[in-house]
């Protein structure tokens, strides 16, 4: 068979529809649904303390660690397991040793992942937050974002790839930047991990959080945060639970794990761990991450071309794409994106400014984004 027919009969949510959004959550693998399964059927009958129980769990969280690391780039030891992208994104930004009038520096792309820990940040330690201007200057941001440090600035916290433009933001020269000046980058990898190559050592970051339901299909409850030894050496501990100690004392305290593993809390669902290392397994041993990568950078290029051939449609998106492709139409777009639903194509809207916006997976067909094509050349136009 066909390597994307193979790839699509394993992913049932193709079928009854055209499946456009893993920027929101991918569709699920049959293997991750399997694992998932597997793990709950486990539970039901061999009870939930079984013997080996939490040897096994230790075992599982070890494998998805390391699978996370070689995906990123980094060291198992570098990786902290997290719920999701916002919940890394929060352990960092509250755990910086923050001082009234200290300062954060993000940018006007970001997702509430970013903004709202910040703000918490803001409320609860009286920092200020400077919002660096590159919505439609996405490759300036490092000398946009220089500009805005000041002897105050202790963190810049903003995302690889913008959720609102599908910009792929040059992370590698704003944390040059950063560190010559001696400030921490925390990177959103929301909608960079899984679609775009992503190498943490090569980008030179401190922190970088990721989830698994967007563009690695795996399941919603389990996602990753990369955070180097001397970086995660700098934050504080918010949230400590049993996974933030190696040992601990009821009188002298907690001795944490090391690196950034001390930010890991208590109690996970093991089916959601099985399911995110399937889903790991899948996309790296079945289809590939460089086929996967060069696929969604070829059908973002396809989607911009005909989208811009389309009456009425402007294309938002830079030419630097990753999977997301954000485009404006003349009319209302919520509109535009009820009416697209009822024919099953599925896309979603984004704000600031209001735009509708794809997602091109690797298991998308070019006669999807054909099928979109045609269909808003009804709706894109204005009176
Ligand atoms: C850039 C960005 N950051 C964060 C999030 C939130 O991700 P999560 O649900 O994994 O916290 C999203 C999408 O929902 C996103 O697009």
């Amino acid at each position: 068979m066909e390597k994307l027919t193979q790839i699509r009969s394993q992913l049932p949510a193709l079928s009854s529809q055209v499946y456009l959004n893993t920027g929101t959550a991918g569709p699920l693998p049959e293997p991750v649904r399997a694992a998932m399964v597997e793990s709950l059927a486990a539970q039901a009958a061999e009870g939930r303390i079984a013997t080996e129980y939490y040897v096994k769990l230790n075992q599982l969280k070890a494998q998805v660690r390391a699978k996370h690391a070689a995906l990123l780039g980094c060291e198992p030891e570098e990786i902290a397991l997290t719920q999701n992208t916002t919940d890394g994104m929060n352990l960092v930004t509250l755990g910086v040793n923050w001082q009234p009038g200290d300062e954060a520096i993000t940018t006007n792309l970001e997702h509430p992942g970013a903004l709202f820990p910040l703000f918490a940040a803001r409320e609860r330690y009286n920092i200020t937050i400077r919002i660096a201007d590159v919505l439609n200057r996405p490759e300036e941001a490092p000398a946009v974002i220089e500009r805005l440090i000041t002897p105050r600035t202790k963190l810049i916290s903003l995302s690889h790839v913008s959720f609102i433009t599908g910009a792929v933001l040059p992370i590698r020269e704003i944390a040059e930047v950063a560190h010559r000046h001696g400030v921490l980058v925390l990177v959103d990898g929301a909608q960079s991990f899984g679609a775009i190559p992503v190498n943490v050592k090569e980008l030179g970051v401190d922190f970088y959080a990721v989830t698994g339901q967007k563009w690695l299909c795996g399941p919603e409850g389990v996602g990753a945060l990369y955070g180097s030894r001397t970086a995660a050496a700098q934050l504080r501990i918010t949230f400590a639970g049993y996974g933030t100690a190696q040992a601990y004392d009821m009188y002298a305290g907690l001795l944490p794990k090391g690196g950034v593993q001390k930010l890991e809390q208590g109690t996970v669902q093991p089916a959601n761990l099985a399911g995110q290392l399937a889903a790991c397994r899948w996309l790296t041993e079945e289809v590939g991450t460089d086929w996967a990568y060069a696929r969604i950078r070829r059908l973002a290029a396809t989607a911009r071309e005909l989208l811009a051939r389309v009456p009425g449609v402007t294309v938002v998106t830079p030419a630097e794409t990753a999977g997301l492709v954000t485009f404006q139409v003349e009319t209302d777009a919520e509109r535009v994106l009820k009416a697209l639903a009822q024919q099953r194509i599925i896309v979603r809207t984004v704000p600031h400014p209001r735009s509708l916006r794809l997602s091109a997976g690797f298991y998308n067909t070019e006669e999807e984004l054909e099928q979109l094509a045609e269909a808003l050349r009804p709706l894109a136009q204005g009176g």
